[in-house]
Protein backbone atom coordinates (compact mmCIF):
# COMPACT_ATOMS: atom_id res chain seq x y z
CA UNK A 1 0.00 0.00 0.00
CA UNK A 2 1.52 3.57 -1.24
CA UNK A 3 -0.17 6.06 0.61
CA UNK A 4 0.61 10.12 -0.54
CA UNK A 5 0.48 12.57 2.13
CA UNK A 6 0.00 16.19 2.64
CA UNK A 7 0.83 18.60 5.33
CA UNK A 8 0.26 22.20 5.20
CA UNK A 9 -0.79 23.07 8.76
CA UNK A 10 1.67 25.79 9.38
CA UNK A 11 4.57 27.15 7.60
CA UNK A 12 5.75 23.90 5.82
CA UNK A 13 4.87 22.74 2.53
CA UNK A 14 5.10 18.86 2.29
CA UNK A 15 4.14 15.99 0.81
CA UNK A 16 5.76 12.34 1.38
CA UNK A 17 5.38 8.89 0.31
CA UNK A 18 4.98 6.37 2.14
CA UNK A 19 4.44 2.48 2.26
CA UNK A 20 2.68 0.27 4.86
CA UNK A 21 6.23 -1.75 4.95
CA UNK A 22 7.40 1.50 6.49
CA UNK A 23 9.24 2.71 3.27
CA UNK A 24 9.17 6.45 2.39
CA UNK A 25 9.94 6.32 -0.86
CA UNK A 26 9.97 10.67 -0.89
CA UNK A 27 9.44 13.42 2.05
CA UNK A 28 9.80 16.55 0.73
CA UNK A 29 9.36 19.92 2.70
CA UNK A 30 9.55 23.37 1.36
CA UNK A 31 9.94 25.47 5.08
CA UNK A 32 8.70 29.40 4.51
CA UNK A 33 10.73 30.24 7.19
CA UNK A 34 12.30 32.94 5.01
CA UNK A 35 8.82 34.18 4.38
CA UNK A 36 8.11 34.47 7.88
CA UNK A 37 11.42 35.78 9.58
CA UNK A 38 11.60 39.20 9.40
CA UNK A 39 8.47 39.13 11.17
CA UNK A 40 9.90 36.91 13.88
CA UNK A 41 6.69 34.56 13.83
CA UNK A 42 3.97 32.59 11.18
CA UNK A 43 2.25 34.95 9.70
CA UNK A 44 -1.43 33.32 8.64
CA UNK A 45 -1.78 35.24 5.52
CA UNK A 46 1.64 34.78 4.29
CA UNK A 47 1.52 30.75 5.26
CA UNK A 48 -1.85 30.23 2.93
CA UNK A 49 -0.81 32.04 0.19
CA UNK A 50 2.67 30.40 0.10
CA UNK A 51 1.17 26.92 0.57
CA UNK A 52 -1.45 27.45 -2.79
CA UNK A 53 2.02 28.81 -4.78
CA UNK A 54 4.03 25.77 -3.62
CA UNK A 55 1.82 22.68 -2.95
CA UNK A 56 1.34 21.50 -6.75
CA UNK A 57 5.05 21.50 -7.12
CA UNK A 58 6.05 20.06 -3.81
CA UNK A 59 3.79 16.80 -4.46
CA UNK A 60 5.25 16.43 -8.32
CA UNK A 61 8.73 16.33 -6.44
CA UNK A 62 7.98 14.28 -4.19
CA UNK A 63 5.95 11.70 -6.91
CA UNK A 64 9.31 12.19 -9.06
CA UNK A 65 11.60 11.12 -5.95
CA UNK A 66 9.27 8.27 -5.52
CA UNK A 67 9.88 7.19 -9.17
CA UNK A 68 5.36 6.83 -8.78
CA UNK A 69 2.25 7.84 -10.80
CA UNK A 70 -1.13 8.64 -9.04
CA UNK A 71 -2.44 5.38 -10.56
CA UNK A 72 0.45 3.56 -8.43
CA UNK A 73 -1.33 5.06 -5.13
CA UNK A 74 -3.43 3.59 -2.76
CA UNK A 75 -4.85 6.27 -0.67
CA UNK A 76 -4.61 10.12 0.52
CA UNK A 77 -4.26 11.44 3.63
CA UNK A 78 -3.98 15.48 4.46
CA UNK A 79 -3.66 17.09 7.78
CA UNK A 80 -7.14 18.25 8.42
CA UNK A 81 -6.11 20.31 12.03
CA UNK A 82 -5.05 21.35 14.34
CA UNK A 83 -3.30 24.74 12.79
CA UNK A 84 -3.74 27.86 11.02
CA UNK A 85 -7.04 27.41 9.19
CA UNK A 86 -6.14 28.93 5.74
CA UNK A 87 -2.84 27.01 5.84
CA UNK A 88 -5.11 24.21 6.28
CA UNK A 89 -7.53 24.20 3.70
CA UNK A 90 -4.74 24.67 1.09
CA UNK A 91 -3.37 20.72 1.83
CA UNK A 92 -7.03 19.54 2.80
CA UNK A 93 -8.72 20.48 -0.44
CA UNK A 94 -5.43 19.33 -2.76
CA UNK A 95 -5.46 15.77 -0.71
CA UNK A 96 -9.69 16.00 -1.41
CA UNK A 97 -9.49 16.52 -4.98
CA UNK A 98 -6.74 14.32 -5.98
CA UNK A 99 -8.46 11.46 -3.84
CA UNK A 100 -11.60 12.68 -6.14
CA UNK A 101 -10.19 12.21 -9.10
CA UNK A 102 -8.12 9.19 -8.55
CA UNK A 103 -11.80 7.88 -6.66
CA UNK A 104 -8.81 6.53 -3.87
CA UNK A 105 -9.37 6.32 -0.22
CA UNK A 106 -9.17 9.48 1.92
CA UNK A 107 -8.12 10.00 5.91
CA UNK A 108 -8.34 13.20 7.13
CA UNK A 109 -5.54 13.38 9.54
CA UNK A 110 -5.31 14.99 13.23
CA UNK A 111 -1.42 16.58 12.64
CA UNK A 112 -0.86 15.73 16.23
CA UNK A 113 -1.88 12.11 15.79
CA UNK A 114 0.25 12.65 12.89
CA UNK A 115 3.28 13.47 16.17
CA UNK A 116 2.03 10.74 18.57
CA UNK A 117 2.14 7.83 15.72
CA UNK A 118 5.47 8.99 14.11
CA UNK A 119 8.17 7.39 15.99
CA UNK A 120 5.69 3.67 14.75
CA UNK A 121 7.06 4.49 11.02
CA UNK A 122 10.77 3.88 12.02
CA UNK A 123 10.29 2.07 15.03
CA UNK A 124 8.55 -1.16 14.17
CA UNK A 125 9.09 -2.81 17.36
CA UNK A 126 7.32 0.22 19.47
CA UNK A 127 3.86 -1.39 20.10
CA UNK A 128 0.89 0.34 22.19
CA UNK A 129 0.40 1.93 24.82
CA UNK A 130 3.46 4.04 24.98
CA UNK A 131 3.90 7.63 26.94
CA UNK A 132 4.42 10.33 24.71
CA UNK A 133 5.79 13.57 25.50
CA UNK A 134 5.06 16.00 22.31
CA UNK A 135 7.12 19.18 22.59
CA UNK A 136 7.38 21.74 19.90
CA UNK A 137 6.38 25.25 19.18
CA UNK A 138 2.46 24.98 19.53
CA UNK A 139 2.12 22.08 21.69
CA UNK A 140 4.02 20.95 25.01
CA UNK A 141 1.91 17.85 26.71
CA UNK A 142 2.61 14.26 27.79
CA UNK A 143 -0.20 11.53 26.33
CA UNK A 144 -1.17 8.16 27.15
CA UNK A 145 -0.94 6.47 23.40
CA UNK A 146 -3.11 3.74 23.49
CA UNK A 147 -3.55 2.93 20.02
CA UNK A 148 -4.58 4.25 16.88
CA UNK A 149 -7.23 6.80 17.51
CA UNK A 150 -6.90 6.39 21.46
CA UNK A 151 -5.39 9.31 23.40
CA UNK A 152 -5.53 10.05 26.44
CA UNK A 153 -3.82 13.60 27.56
CA UNK A 154 -2.35 13.63 30.92
CA UNK A 155 -0.72 16.99 31.16
CA UNK A 156 -0.04 19.67 29.14
CA UNK A 157 0.82 23.67 29.31
CA UNK A 158 -1.31 26.03 31.07
CA UNK A 159 0.89 28.86 29.22
CA UNK A 160 3.62 28.89 26.19
CA UNK A 161 4.41 25.64 25.05
CA UNK A 162 8.32 24.60 24.96
CA UNK A 163 8.91 25.79 21.74
CA UNK A 164 7.65 28.48 21.96
CA UNK A 165 9.52 29.78 25.34
CA UNK A 166 12.68 28.48 23.31
CA UNK A 167 11.77 31.32 20.70
CA UNK A 168 10.61 33.95 23.00
CA UNK A 169 14.27 33.45 24.82
CA UNK A 170 16.11 34.01 21.85
CA UNK A 171 14.52 36.86 20.50
CA UNK A 172 15.23 38.62 23.86
CA UNK A 173 19.20 37.10 23.87
CA UNK A 174 18.74 38.32 20.14
CA UNK A 175 19.89 35.26 18.86
CA UNK A 176 17.43 34.72 15.90
CA UNK A 177 14.61 32.76 15.00
CA UNK A 178 13.42 30.01 15.51
CA UNK A 179 14.98 30.50 18.70
CA UNK A 180 15.49 27.00 20.05
CA UNK A 181 18.71 25.39 17.68
CA UNK A 182 20.20 29.38 18.13
CA UNK A 183 19.94 28.24 22.15
CA UNK A 184 21.05 24.98 21.92
CA UNK A 185 24.21 26.44 20.23
CA UNK A 186 25.01 28.84 22.41
CA UNK A 187 24.70 27.40 25.47
CA UNK A 188 27.42 24.79 24.45
CA UNK A 189 29.72 27.28 25.73
CA UNK A 190 27.74 28.68 28.49
CA UNK A 191 27.81 28.23 32.58
CA UNK A 192 24.38 26.97 33.23
CA UNK A 193 25.19 27.50 36.77
CA UNK A 194 25.71 31.78 36.49
CA UNK A 195 22.02 32.49 36.52
CA UNK A 196 19.24 31.25 38.94
CA UNK A 197 16.67 30.68 36.58
CA UNK A 198 12.74 29.74 38.36
CA UNK A 199 11.58 26.05 37.35
CA UNK A 200 8.01 26.63 37.51
CA UNK A 201 5.88 23.67 38.67
CA UNK A 202 8.58 21.72 39.89
CA UNK A 203 7.59 19.51 42.52
CA UNK A 204 3.73 20.39 41.65
CA UNK A 205 1.67 16.99 41.51
CA UNK A 206 0.41 16.25 37.79
CA UNK A 207 2.31 16.92 34.55
CA UNK A 208 1.18 19.96 33.67
CA UNK A 209 3.93 22.94 32.60
CA UNK A 210 4.12 26.36 32.88
CA UNK A 211 6.91 28.47 30.90
CA UNK A 212 5.53 32.01 31.57
CA UNK A 213 7.17 32.75 34.42
CA UNK A 214 10.78 31.28 33.35
CA UNK A 215 10.52 33.92 30.31
CA UNK A 216 9.87 37.05 32.12
CA UNK A 217 12.89 36.06 34.58
CA UNK A 218 15.26 35.61 31.47
CA UNK A 219 14.00 38.94 30.66
CA UNK A 220 14.70 40.35 34.17
CA UNK A 221 18.20 38.90 34.16
CA UNK A 222 18.70 40.75 30.88
CA UNK A 223 17.63 43.98 32.09
CA UNK A 224 20.21 43.53 34.87
CA UNK A 225 23.67 43.25 32.86
CA UNK A 226 24.15 46.68 32.57
CA UNK A 227 26.02 47.61 29.17
CA UNK A 228 24.29 45.08 27.26
CA UNK A 229 24.77 41.65 26.98
CA UNK A 230 28.60 40.10 25.81
CA UNK A 231 28.84 37.45 23.75
CA UNK A 232 29.57 35.50 27.17
CA UNK A 233 26.14 36.73 28.75
CA UNK A 234 24.34 35.08 25.94
CA UNK A 235 26.13 31.57 26.23
CA UNK A 236 25.83 31.77 30.06
CA UNK A 237 21.77 32.61 29.82
CA UNK A 238 21.52 30.36 26.88
CA UNK A 239 22.77 27.53 28.75
CA UNK A 240 21.00 28.66 32.07
CA UNK A 241 17.47 28.98 30.76
CA UNK A 242 18.10 25.52 28.73
CA UNK A 243 18.91 23.68 31.64
CA UNK A 244 15.54 25.32 33.27
CA UNK A 245 13.23 24.22 30.57
CA UNK A 246 14.76 20.80 30.59
CA UNK A 247 14.57 20.85 34.48
CA UNK A 248 10.67 21.24 33.92
CA UNK A 249 10.28 18.92 31.48
CA UNK A 250 12.21 15.88 33.63
CA UNK A 251 10.50 16.93 36.96
CA UNK A 252 6.71 16.55 35.17
CA UNK A 253 8.02 13.36 33.27
CA UNK A 254 8.80 11.69 36.48
CA UNK A 255 5.16 12.44 37.18
CA UNK A 256 3.82 11.71 33.76
CA UNK A 257 5.18 8.27 33.77
CA UNK A 258 3.64 7.65 37.00
CA UNK A 259 0.32 8.34 36.38
CA UNK A 260 0.84 6.14 32.72
CA UNK A 261 2.46 3.44 34.41
CA UNK A 262 -0.54 3.29 37.31
CA UNK A 263 -2.99 3.00 34.46
CA UNK A 264 -0.44 1.22 31.88
CA UNK A 265 1.89 -1.37 33.96
CA UNK A 266 2.55 -3.20 30.87
CA UNK A 267 3.67 0.11 28.70
CA UNK A 268 7.33 0.21 27.98
CA UNK A 269 8.30 3.32 25.69
CA UNK A 270 8.60 6.75 26.50
CA UNK A 271 8.44 8.82 23.38
CA UNK A 272 9.63 12.20 22.09
CA UNK A 273 8.15 14.07 19.08
CA UNK A 274 7.86 17.95 17.92
CA UNK A 275 10.77 19.99 17.07
CA UNK A 276 12.44 20.38 20.48
CA UNK A 277 12.75 16.64 20.94
CA UNK A 278 15.78 17.55 18.27
CA UNK A 279 17.58 19.10 22.16
CA UNK A 280 20.50 17.41 22.76
CA UNK A 281 20.39 17.63 26.89
CA UNK A 282 16.36 17.41 27.03
CA UNK A 283 16.91 13.88 24.93
CA UNK A 284 20.01 12.75 27.19
CA UNK A 285 17.79 13.66 30.00
CA UNK A 286 14.59 11.85 28.97
CA UNK A 287 16.77 8.82 27.75
CA UNK A 288 18.34 8.59 31.92
CA UNK A 289 14.73 9.38 32.76
CA UNK A 290 12.62 6.65 30.76
CA UNK A 291 15.64 4.23 31.94
CA UNK A 292 15.56 4.77 35.99
CA UNK A 293 11.92 3.78 35.48
CA UNK A 294 12.05 0.57 33.17
CA UNK A 295 11.04 2.11 30.37
CA UNK A 296 13.64 2.90 26.52
CA UNK A 297 12.99 5.81 25.20
CA UNK A 298 12.39 6.20 21.53
CA UNK A 299 12.63 9.47 19.57
CA UNK A 300 12.14 9.51 15.61
CA UNK A 301 14.81 11.21 13.16
CA UNK A 302 15.01 14.19 13.49
CA UNK A 303 13.39 14.98 10.14
CA UNK A 304 10.25 12.87 11.32
CA UNK A 305 10.30 15.08 14.75
CA UNK A 306 9.64 18.62 13.12
CA UNK A 307 7.03 18.93 10.53
CA UNK A 308 6.67 16.87 7.50
CA UNK A 309 4.21 14.82 5.50
CA UNK A 310 5.79 11.67 5.87
CA UNK A 311 4.33 11.63 9.69
CA UNK A 312 0.58 12.33 8.22
CA UNK A 313 0.97 9.34 5.07
CA UNK A 314 2.01 6.68 7.84
CA UNK A 315 -0.93 8.06 10.49
CA UNK A 316 -3.55 7.63 7.63
CA UNK A 317 -1.73 4.35 6.71
CA UNK A 318 -2.57 3.46 10.59
CA UNK A 319 -6.00 4.54 10.41
CA UNK A 320 -7.04 3.00 7.07
CA UNK A 321 -5.97 -0.17 8.72
CA UNK A 322 -7.96 0.02 11.35
CA UNK A 323 -11.18 1.09 8.49
CA UNK A 324 -10.93 4.92 9.65
CA UNK A 325 -11.64 6.26 5.98
CA UNK A 326 -13.29 9.88 5.83
CA UNK A 327 -15.81 11.26 3.63
CA UNK A 328 -14.51 14.22 0.77
CA UNK A 329 -16.52 16.56 2.66
CA UNK A 330 -14.36 16.24 6.40
CA UNK A 331 -13.81 20.13 7.48
CA UNK A 332 -10.51 21.29 8.36
CA UNK A 333 -10.65 22.41 11.78
CA UNK A 334 -8.80 25.15 13.70
CA UNK A 335 -8.85 23.61 17.03
CA UNK A 336 -8.65 20.18 17.21
CA UNK A 337 -7.19 18.03 20.45
CA UNK A 338 -6.29 14.34 20.42
CA UNK A 339 -8.20 13.95 23.78
CA UNK A 340 -11.54 15.31 23.05
CA UNK A 341 -12.16 14.68 26.92
CA UNK A 342 -9.48 16.00 28.72
CA UNK A 343 -10.30 18.71 30.45
CA UNK A 344 -9.01 21.99 30.37
CA UNK A 345 -5.84 22.55 32.91
CA UNK A 346 -6.40 25.18 35.73
CA UNK A 347 -5.57 28.49 34.87
CA UNK A 348 -5.30 27.51 31.03
CA UNK A 349 -5.59 30.42 28.77
CA UNK A 350 -4.33 33.52 31.26
CA UNK A 351 -1.62 34.21 28.92
CA UNK A 352 -1.65 34.73 24.90
CA UNK A 353 -0.71 31.32 23.06
CA UNK A 354 1.19 32.20 19.99
CA UNK A 355 -1.30 30.20 17.87
CA UNK A 356 -1.56 26.72 16.60
CA UNK A 357 1.33 25.21 15.28
CA UNK A 358 1.95 22.13 15.88
O1 LIG B 1 7.64 20.62 15.48
P1 LIG B 1 8.20 21.90 14.95
O2 LIG B 1 9.11 21.88 13.76
O3 LIG B 1 7.08 22.90 14.53
C1 LIG B 1 5.95 23.06 15.26
O4 LIG B 1 5.99 23.87 16.22
O5 LIG B 1 4.99 22.36 14.88
O6 LIG B 1 8.90 22.62 16.20
C2 LIG B 1 9.48 23.89 16.08
C3 LIG B 1 9.93 24.32 17.46
C4 LIG B 1 10.43 25.75 17.47
O7 LIG B 1 9.84 26.42 18.57
C5 LIG B 1 11.93 25.58 17.67
O8 LIG B 1 12.52 26.66 18.36
C6 LIG B 1 12.00 24.28 18.47
O9 LIG B 1 11.00 23.46 17.91
N1 LIG B 1 13.31 23.62 18.33
C7 LIG B 1 14.17 23.42 19.34
C8 LIG B 1 15.34 22.83 18.79
N2 LIG B 1 15.12 22.66 17.45
C9 LIG B 1 13.87 23.15 17.19
N3 LIG B 1 14.07 23.71 20.66
C10 LIG B 1 15.13 23.39 21.44
N4 LIG B 1 16.29 22.85 20.97
C11 LIG B 1 16.43 22.54 19.67
N5 LIG B 1 17.57 22.01 19.23
ZN1 LIG C 1 3.93 19.91 14.40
Amino acid sequence: MMVLGIETSCDETAAALVTDGREIRANVVFSQLDQHAPYGGVVPEIAARSHIEHLDGVIAHAMREGGVGFSDLDAIAATAGPGLIGAVMVGLMTGKAVAGVHNLPFAAVNHLEGHALSARLTDEHLQFPYLLLLVSGGHCQFLAVEGVARYQRLGTTIDDAAGEAFDKAAKLLELGYPGGPAIEQAARDGDAERFDLPRPLKGRPGSDFSFSGLKTALLHKVRDIEGGLNDKDRADLAASFQAAVTDVVIDRGRNAIRQFQTKHPEGQALVAAGGVAANSLLRKRLKSLAEKNGMTLSVPPLALCTDNAAMIAWAGIERLGHNLVDELNAAPRARWPLDVDAPRPPGAGRTGKRGPKA
